[in-house]
Protein backbone atom coordinates (compact mmCIF):
# COMPACT_ATOMS: atom_id res chain seq x y z
CA UNK A 1 0.00 0.00 0.00
CA UNK A 2 1.15 3.43 -0.64
CA UNK A 3 -0.57 7.14 -0.40
CA UNK A 4 0.47 10.14 -2.29
CA UNK A 5 -0.44 13.59 -1.88
CA UNK A 6 0.11 16.55 -4.07
CA UNK A 7 -0.31 20.42 -3.34
CA UNK A 8 -1.74 21.93 -6.27
CA UNK A 9 -0.59 25.41 -7.63
CA UNK A 10 -1.31 27.07 -10.55
CA UNK A 11 -0.38 25.94 -13.99
CA UNK A 12 0.01 28.24 -17.41
CA UNK A 13 -2.79 27.97 -19.65
CA UNK A 14 -0.60 25.98 -22.63
CA UNK A 15 0.89 23.69 -19.50
CA UNK A 16 -3.35 22.40 -19.28
CA UNK A 17 -3.16 22.37 -22.67
CA UNK A 18 -0.53 19.91 -23.12
CA UNK A 19 -1.15 18.34 -20.28
CA UNK A 20 -4.40 17.45 -22.28
CA UNK A 21 -3.43 15.82 -24.97
CA UNK A 22 -1.75 13.09 -22.85
CA UNK A 23 -4.82 12.06 -21.14
CA UNK A 24 -7.39 10.30 -22.46
CA UNK A 25 -10.21 12.94 -24.36
CA UNK A 26 -13.96 12.04 -22.02
CA UNK A 27 -11.52 13.06 -18.63
CA UNK A 28 -10.54 16.00 -20.98
CA UNK A 29 -14.00 17.11 -21.62
CA UNK A 30 -15.13 16.72 -18.25
CA UNK A 31 -12.27 18.35 -16.94
CA UNK A 32 -12.92 21.37 -19.30
CA UNK A 33 -16.62 21.80 -18.39
CA UNK A 34 -15.30 22.75 -15.24
CA UNK A 35 -15.85 26.71 -14.30
CA UNK A 36 -13.46 26.90 -11.62
CA UNK A 37 -9.65 26.46 -12.36
CA UNK A 38 -9.07 24.59 -8.76
CA UNK A 39 -11.86 22.31 -10.06
CA UNK A 40 -9.65 21.59 -13.27
CA UNK A 41 -6.15 21.43 -11.94
CA UNK A 42 -7.42 18.92 -9.22
CA UNK A 43 -9.00 16.52 -11.50
CA UNK A 44 -6.07 16.81 -13.95
CA UNK A 45 -3.63 16.21 -11.40
CA UNK A 46 -5.04 13.50 -10.09
CA UNK A 47 -5.05 12.04 -13.21
CA UNK A 48 -1.67 12.85 -14.02
CA UNK A 49 -1.10 11.33 -10.31
CA UNK A 50 -2.46 8.22 -11.08
CA UNK A 51 -1.27 7.69 -14.58
CA UNK A 52 2.31 8.10 -13.25
CA UNK A 53 1.78 5.88 -10.52
CA UNK A 54 0.66 3.02 -13.04
CA UNK A 55 3.26 3.76 -15.82
CA UNK A 56 6.33 3.16 -12.19
CA UNK A 57 4.39 0.27 -10.66
CA UNK A 58 3.35 -1.82 -13.35
CA UNK A 59 5.50 -0.56 -16.46
CA UNK A 60 2.77 0.19 -19.02
CA UNK A 61 2.58 2.91 -21.53
CA UNK A 62 0.76 5.70 -21.26
CA UNK A 63 -0.76 5.52 -24.38
CA UNK A 64 -2.15 1.63 -23.03
CA UNK A 65 -3.54 2.87 -19.43
CA UNK A 66 -7.31 2.73 -19.51
CA UNK A 67 -9.64 3.38 -17.07
CA UNK A 68 -12.88 1.70 -16.90
CA UNK A 69 -16.15 2.95 -13.42
CA UNK A 70 -18.29 -0.34 -11.84
CA UNK A 71 -21.59 1.27 -11.96
CA UNK A 72 -21.10 3.38 -8.68
CA UNK A 73 -18.59 5.34 -10.97
CA UNK A 74 -15.48 4.13 -8.65
CA UNK A 75 -12.95 3.68 -11.58
CA UNK A 76 -11.02 1.66 -11.98
CA UNK A 77 -7.48 0.15 -14.29
CA UNK A 78 -8.78 -2.22 -16.76
CA UNK A 79 -7.12 -5.99 -16.93
CA UNK A 80 -5.21 -5.15 -13.72
CA UNK A 81 -7.85 -6.20 -10.81
CA UNK A 82 -5.21 -6.93 -8.29
CA UNK A 83 -3.75 -3.15 -8.85
CA UNK A 84 -6.64 -0.73 -6.47
CA UNK A 85 -6.70 2.92 -6.29
CA UNK A 86 -8.46 5.96 -4.92
CA UNK A 87 -8.42 9.46 -5.50
CA UNK A 88 -9.46 12.51 -3.64
CA UNK A 89 -9.12 16.29 -3.85
CA UNK A 90 -10.25 19.23 -1.47
CA UNK A 91 -8.95 22.63 -1.73
CA UNK A 92 -5.07 22.96 -2.34
CA UNK A 93 -4.41 18.66 -1.96
CA UNK A 94 -5.06 15.68 -4.27
CA UNK A 95 -4.32 12.05 -2.86
CA UNK A 96 -4.43 8.96 -4.61
CA UNK A 97 -3.82 5.43 -2.78
CA UNK A 98 -2.86 2.70 -4.32
CA UNK A 99 -3.23 -1.00 -2.75
CA UNK A 100 -3.32 -4.94 -4.02
CA UNK A 101 -6.77 -5.32 -2.12
CA UNK A 102 -10.06 -2.34 -2.52
CA UNK A 103 -8.90 1.43 -0.43
CA UNK A 104 -10.91 4.51 -0.32
CA UNK A 105 -9.26 7.54 0.85
CA UNK A 106 -11.16 11.38 1.31
CA UNK A 107 -9.56 14.47 2.04
CA UNK A 108 -11.44 16.95 3.16
CA UNK A 109 -10.39 21.17 3.57
CA UNK A 110 -11.81 22.24 6.74
CA UNK A 111 -14.77 24.53 6.48
CA UNK A 112 -16.43 26.26 9.12
CA UNK A 113 -19.81 25.23 7.68
CA UNK A 114 -23.14 24.17 9.18
CA UNK A 115 -22.78 20.59 9.96
CA UNK A 116 -25.31 19.83 12.41
CA UNK A 117 -28.15 19.64 10.14
CA UNK A 118 -25.69 17.04 8.14
CA UNK A 119 -24.89 15.37 11.50
CA UNK A 120 -28.68 14.67 12.21
CA UNK A 121 -29.49 13.54 8.87
CA UNK A 122 -26.81 11.01 8.14
CA UNK A 123 -24.91 10.55 11.30
CA UNK A 124 -25.07 7.43 13.66
CA UNK A 125 -25.91 9.07 17.47
CA UNK A 126 -22.69 7.06 18.70
CA UNK A 127 -21.13 9.31 16.04
CA UNK A 128 -22.63 12.35 17.32
CA UNK A 129 -21.48 11.29 20.84
CA UNK A 130 -18.02 11.51 19.47
CA UNK A 131 -18.27 14.97 17.60
CA UNK A 132 -20.24 16.51 20.02
CA UNK A 133 -17.80 16.52 24.05
CA UNK A 134 -18.82 16.04 27.17
CA UNK A 135 -19.60 19.85 27.63
CA UNK A 136 -21.94 19.40 24.84
CA UNK A 137 -19.50 21.39 22.62
CA UNK A 138 -19.59 20.96 18.51
CA UNK A 139 -16.25 19.87 17.65
CA UNK A 140 -15.56 20.92 13.75
CA UNK A 141 -12.26 18.78 14.61
CA UNK A 142 -14.18 15.76 14.82
CA UNK A 143 -17.10 16.54 12.76
CA UNK A 144 -14.27 16.10 9.86
CA UNK A 145 -12.78 13.14 11.16
CA UNK A 146 -16.18 11.47 10.95
CA UNK A 147 -16.99 13.24 7.99
CA UNK A 148 -13.75 11.93 6.06
CA UNK A 149 -13.63 8.31 7.85
CA UNK A 150 -17.29 7.61 6.30
CA UNK A 151 -16.38 8.89 3.13
CA UNK A 152 -13.49 6.78 2.94
CA UNK A 153 -15.35 3.59 3.98
CA UNK A 154 -18.31 4.50 0.90
CA UNK A 155 -15.05 4.91 -0.94
CA UNK A 156 -13.61 1.77 -0.10
CA UNK A 157 -16.58 -0.26 -1.04
CA UNK A 158 -17.53 1.69 -4.05
CA UNK A 159 -21.07 1.63 -3.82
CA UNK A 160 -20.87 5.52 -3.91
CA UNK A 161 -24.08 6.80 -1.58
CA UNK A 162 -26.31 3.15 -2.32
CA UNK A 163 -24.87 2.77 0.50
CA UNK A 164 -26.74 5.49 3.32
CA UNK A 165 -24.22 7.54 5.06
CA UNK A 166 -26.54 6.46 8.42
CA UNK A 167 -26.51 2.43 7.73
CA UNK A 168 -22.83 1.84 9.41
CA UNK A 169 -21.20 3.22 12.09
CA UNK A 170 -17.90 5.01 12.73
CA UNK A 171 -16.75 3.96 16.46
CA UNK A 172 -13.52 5.95 17.33
CA UNK A 173 -12.22 4.44 20.85
CA UNK A 174 -10.11 6.01 23.78
CA UNK A 175 -6.88 4.49 22.47
CA UNK A 176 -7.90 5.97 18.79
CA UNK A 177 -8.49 3.10 17.27
CA UNK A 178 -10.73 2.99 14.50
CA UNK A 179 -13.79 0.54 13.53
CA UNK A 180 -17.19 0.49 11.82
CA UNK A 181 -19.90 -1.25 12.48
CA UNK A 182 -22.69 -2.77 9.71
CA UNK A 183 -25.64 -4.30 10.85
CA UNK A 184 -24.28 -4.93 14.35
CA UNK A 185 -21.32 -6.33 13.63
CA UNK A 186 -18.09 -4.98 13.01
CA UNK A 187 -17.11 -5.12 9.62
CA UNK A 188 -13.06 -6.37 8.26
CA UNK A 189 -12.23 -2.79 7.28
CA UNK A 190 -9.23 -0.89 9.08
CA UNK A 191 -8.59 2.94 9.08
CA UNK A 192 -6.31 5.68 9.34
CA UNK A 193 -6.50 9.63 10.12
CA UNK A 194 -3.63 11.75 8.53
CA UNK A 195 -2.94 15.31 9.45
CA UNK A 196 -1.38 16.28 6.23
CA UNK A 197 -1.66 19.83 7.02
CA UNK A 198 -3.37 21.87 9.55
CA UNK A 199 -6.92 22.73 7.53
CA UNK A 200 -7.42 19.18 5.96
CA UNK A 201 -8.17 15.94 7.20
CA UNK A 202 -7.66 12.79 5.84
CA UNK A 203 -8.65 9.41 6.19
CA UNK A 204 -7.87 6.06 4.92
CA UNK A 205 -9.99 2.66 4.70
CA UNK A 206 -8.67 -0.01 3.48
CA UNK A 207 -9.61 -4.20 3.66
CA UNK A 208 -5.60 -4.89 4.56
CA UNK A 209 -4.86 -5.71 7.83
CA UNK A 210 -2.21 -2.29 8.12
CA UNK A 211 -2.48 1.08 7.04
CA UNK A 212 0.69 2.50 6.05
CA UNK A 213 1.86 5.30 8.37
CA UNK A 214 3.08 7.56 5.83
CA UNK A 215 2.27 10.12 3.02
CA UNK A 216 4.71 10.11 -0.02
CA UNK A 217 4.73 13.81 -1.17
CA UNK A 218 5.56 14.75 -4.31
CA UNK A 219 5.96 17.99 -5.82
CA UNK A 220 3.56 19.36 -8.66
CA UNK A 221 6.42 20.93 -11.11
CA UNK A 222 8.17 17.46 -10.52
CA UNK A 223 5.06 15.58 -10.92
CA UNK A 224 4.39 17.08 -13.92
CA UNK A 225 8.27 17.36 -15.81
CA UNK A 226 8.16 13.28 -14.74
CA UNK A 227 4.68 12.57 -16.76
CA UNK A 228 5.78 14.56 -19.77
CA UNK A 229 9.03 13.69 -19.81
CA UNK A 230 8.24 10.24 -19.58
CA UNK A 231 5.53 10.92 -22.43
CA UNK A 232 8.56 12.58 -25.10
CA UNK A 233 10.79 9.34 -24.62
C1 LIG B 1 -18.25 10.54 -5.51
C2 LIG B 1 -17.99 10.13 -4.09
C3 LIG B 1 -17.45 8.75 -4.14
C4 LIG B 1 -16.92 11.02 -3.42
O1 LIG B 1 -17.17 12.32 -3.61
P1 LIG B 1 -16.33 13.52 -2.98
O2 LIG B 1 -15.98 13.28 -1.55
O3 LIG B 1 -17.11 14.71 -3.31
O4 LIG B 1 -15.01 13.56 -3.87
P2 LIG B 1 -13.52 13.08 -3.66
O5 LIG B 1 -12.66 14.18 -4.12
O6 LIG B 1 -13.22 12.51 -2.32
O7 LIG B 1 -13.41 11.86 -4.68
C5 LIG B 1 -13.54 12.03 -6.06
C6 LIG B 1 -12.90 10.84 -6.72
O8 LIG B 1 -13.46 9.63 -6.23
C7 LIG B 1 -13.43 8.65 -7.26
N1 LIG B 1 -14.79 8.07 -7.30
C8 LIG B 1 -15.86 8.42 -8.06
N2 LIG B 1 -16.90 7.62 -7.76
C9 LIG B 1 -16.47 6.76 -6.81
C10 LIG B 1 -17.08 5.68 -6.10
N3 LIG B 1 -18.34 5.30 -6.32
N4 LIG B 1 -16.34 5.02 -5.17
C11 LIG B 1 -15.06 5.37 -4.93
N5 LIG B 1 -14.42 6.38 -5.58
C12 LIG B 1 -15.12 7.06 -6.50
C13 LIG B 1 -13.00 9.32 -8.55
O9 LIG B 1 -11.65 8.99 -8.78
C14 LIG B 1 -13.12 10.80 -8.21
O10 LIG B 1 -12.10 11.55 -8.80
P3 LIG B 1 -12.33 12.44 -10.12
O11 LIG B 1 -13.51 13.31 -9.82
O12 LIG B 1 -11.08 13.22 -10.26
O13 LIG B 1 -12.58 11.48 -11.22
C15 LIG B 1 -19.28 9.99 -3.28
O14 LIG B 1 -18.99 9.38 -2.05
C16 LIG B 1 -20.06 11.21 -3.02
O15 LIG B 1 -20.78 11.71 -3.86
N6 LIG B 1 -19.93 11.71 -1.84
C17 LIG B 1 -20.61 12.90 -1.42
C18 LIG B 1 -21.32 12.52 -0.16
C19 LIG B 1 -22.08 13.62 0.43
O16 LIG B 1 -23.04 14.12 -0.12
N7 LIG B 1 -21.64 14.00 1.62
C20 LIG B 1 -22.21 15.07 2.33
C21 LIG B 1 -23.12 14.56 3.40
S1 LIG B 1 -22.23 13.88 4.74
Amino acid sequence: MKIYAVKISEISKEKMDELYELIDSEKKCRIEKFINTKDKIRTLIGEILIRTIVIDNLNIHNKCISFNKNQYGKPYLESYPSFNFNISHSGEYVLCAIDDKPIGVDVEEIKPIDCEGIVKSFFTEEEFEYIVSKELKFSLNRFYEILTLKESYIKCCGQGLSIPLSSFSIQIDQSKDIKVIKHNEYTQHAFKLFNIDSGYKVAVCSISKEICNNIIRLDQKCLIDKYTGVNIE
